[in-house]
C-alpha cells in the first residue's frame, strides 16, 4: 500500500510541475518543413539531407533559419513494446542517423505527430503513446515537435495537447512544440501556456485567394482571419498563420514576395515550404531579405495588425524595439496603385514626432515624415517600409 500512495503523491507533484519549456522561440520560429511542396509521395531522406545542404549553401542559416522539420509520412506502425517505426523506404538510414545529419551542419531537427490515433495522412499518432514517443524523440535530438489533429474524434483539444506537452517535459530535451489544431479550438485562447505556437487556420495552399474544400486556403484568406489574434502573440507564444508557400508554383513572384511581407509583419513563424535546392535567384531574395527578417524577428515580440482597410488596399503595422515602426502597403488589387501618404493621418498608433523613411524592399532611404510620400504598389504586391527614429545617413 504505501509505495502506491508515495507514487501517487509523486505523480500529483509531478503533474503539477509540469510546464512547458520556457526561453524557447523567444522570436518566432525559422526553418523548413516537408509538407507544402513535397507532401507524403515525395518525402525521402536524401531529399531531407539535400534540404538542409540548401540552408547552408543558400546563405538562409546565416540569416536565422534553422529548423528542418519533416512533416507527415515518416511513420509506419509501432513494435511490440509500442516504439514507432520508421517507413524504411523513405528513410533507411533511420531517423537518428538524419537528426546527426541535420545537427551536423549546426542547424536543428524537426518532427511530426498527432494526437489521435492516426495522422492526417494515415500513419500512426500518438494518443495513448504520448510518454514513449516523447522520449523517442528526446533519445533522437529532436528539437521541434508539429502536433496535428486529425482522427481525434471525442477528444479534448487542451486535455490532449497538454499531456504531449508533459511528456515533451517529462523526458527533459528542450523542444519547440508547435500545436496545429487547425484553430478549431479557439487554439489562440489557451495555447500560449502548452505550445510555442499554435495554428489559427486550416491549411494554407500555393494560392493568392480562394478557399478549396473549406478547408485548403489561398494566403489572403489566411491574412484575413488573424486580424485580432495580435494581442495572444508574445515572446515563446506565436499565432501560426501555416507555412509559407513562397516560391511554389501557385504564385507569382510578387504574390510571393506579398505572402512573406505580411507572415513578417505578422510576426508569424516562418517555415518555408518550397524546395531550397532549386530556388529562383528571385525567390531566394525574397527568403533572405534581412531587412523583412529583422521585422519578423524583431525581439519586442509585436504581431502587426490593420490600421486601414479600404477593400483592395491595406495598410498593417507593426512596433519594433527602440520606437522604430513597420508600415506596409498592401494591394489586393490586380491593378498598380498610387497612394499619397500623409504620415500623421494614417491611423499610426504610437506615432510621435519625425521619423526617417525606409523602402526594405528597394534598400532605398525616401526622406522624413514630415512630408507626404507618395508611392507606386505594384499588382498584388507590397510596399514595406521601416519607420527609423535613429538617422540612418
Ligand atoms: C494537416 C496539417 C498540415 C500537414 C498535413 C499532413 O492537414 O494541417 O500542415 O501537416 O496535415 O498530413
Amino acid at each position: 500500500m504505501k509505495p502506491l500512495i508515495i507514487s501517487f503523491f509523486l505523480l500529483i507533484s509531478l503533474g503539477g510541475l509540469a510546464q512547458k519549456f520556457e526561453n524557447l522561440a523567444l522570436t518566432p520560429p525559422m526553418g523548413w518543413n516537408s509538407w507544402n511542396y513535397f507532401e507524403c509521395d515525395n518525402l525521402n531522406e536524401e531529399m531531407i539531407r539535400e534540404m538542409a545542404d540548401a540552408m547552408v549553401s543558400s546563405g538562409m542559416k546565416d540569416l536565422g533559419y534553422e529548423y528542418i522539420i519533416i512533416d507527415d509520412c515518416w511513420q509506419t506502425g509501432r513494435d511490440s513494446t509500442g516504439k514507432i517505426l520508421v517507413d524504411k523506404d523513405k528513410f533507411p538510414s533511420g531517423i537518428q542517423h538524419l537528426s546527426d545529419y541535420i545537427h551536423s551542419k549546426g542547424l536543428k531537427f524537426g518532427i511530426y505527430s498527432d494526437a489521435g490515433t492516426k495522422t492526417c495522412a494515415g500513419r500512426p499518432g500518438s494518443k495513448g503513446f504520448e510518454t514513449i514517443d516523447a522520449q523517442t524523440y528526446a533519445d533522437w535530438s529532436v528539437d521541434y515537435l508539429k502536433y496535428d489533429w486529425c482522427h481525434t474524434e471525442g477528444q479534448d483539444a487542451i486535455a490532449s495537447y497538454t499531456r504531449m506537452r508533459d511528456a515533451l517535459y517529462a523526458a527533459g530535451r528542450p523542444i519547440v512544440f508547435s500545436i496545429c489544431d487547425w484553430g478549431v479550438s479557439k487554439t489562440w485562447e489557451w495555447a500560449g501556456d502548452v505550445g510555442h505556437l499554435w495554428r489559427t487556420t486550416y491549411d494554407i495552399t500555393d494560392r493568392w485567394d480562394g478557399n478549396i474544400w473549406g478547408n485548403q486556403l489561398g494566403w489572403t484568406e489566411i491574412l484575413e482571419k488573424q486580424v485580432g489574434l495580435e494581442k495572444y502573440a508574445a515572446p515563446g507564444r506565436w499565432n501560426d498563420p501555416d507555412m509559407l508557400e513562397v516560391g511554389n508554383p501557385g504564385l507569382s513572384i510578387n504574390e510571393s514576395r506579398a505572402h512573406f511581407t505580411m507572415w513578417c509583419v505578422l510576426a508569424a513563424p516562418l517555415i518555408t515550404g518550397n524546395d531550397l535546392r532549386n530556388m529562383p535567384q528571385e525567390v531566394q531574395n525574397i527568403l533572405t531579405n534581412k531587412a523583412l527578417i529583422a521585422v519578423n524577428q524583431d525581439p519586442l515580440g509585436k504581431q502587426g495588425f490593420k490600421i486601414r482597410d479600404e477593400g483592395n488596399f491595406e495598410v498593417w503595422q507593426k512596433p519594433l524595439q527602440g520606437g522604430d515602426i513597420a508600415i506596409v502597403f498592401l494591394n489586393l488589387e490586380n491593378l498598380p496603385k498610387t497612394f499619397t501618404v500623409n504620415w500623421n493621418r494614417l491611423g499610426i498608433k504610437g506615432f510621435s514626432g519625425k521619423y526617417q523613411i525606409k523602402d526594405l524592399w528597394k534598400s532605398q532611404l525616401r526622406g522624413y515624415t514630415d512630408k507626404p510620400l507618395k508611392i507606386n504598389v505594384p499588382a498584388r504586391d507590397v510596399v514595406a517600409i521601416r519607420l527609423m527614429l535613429s538617422n540612418q545617413e
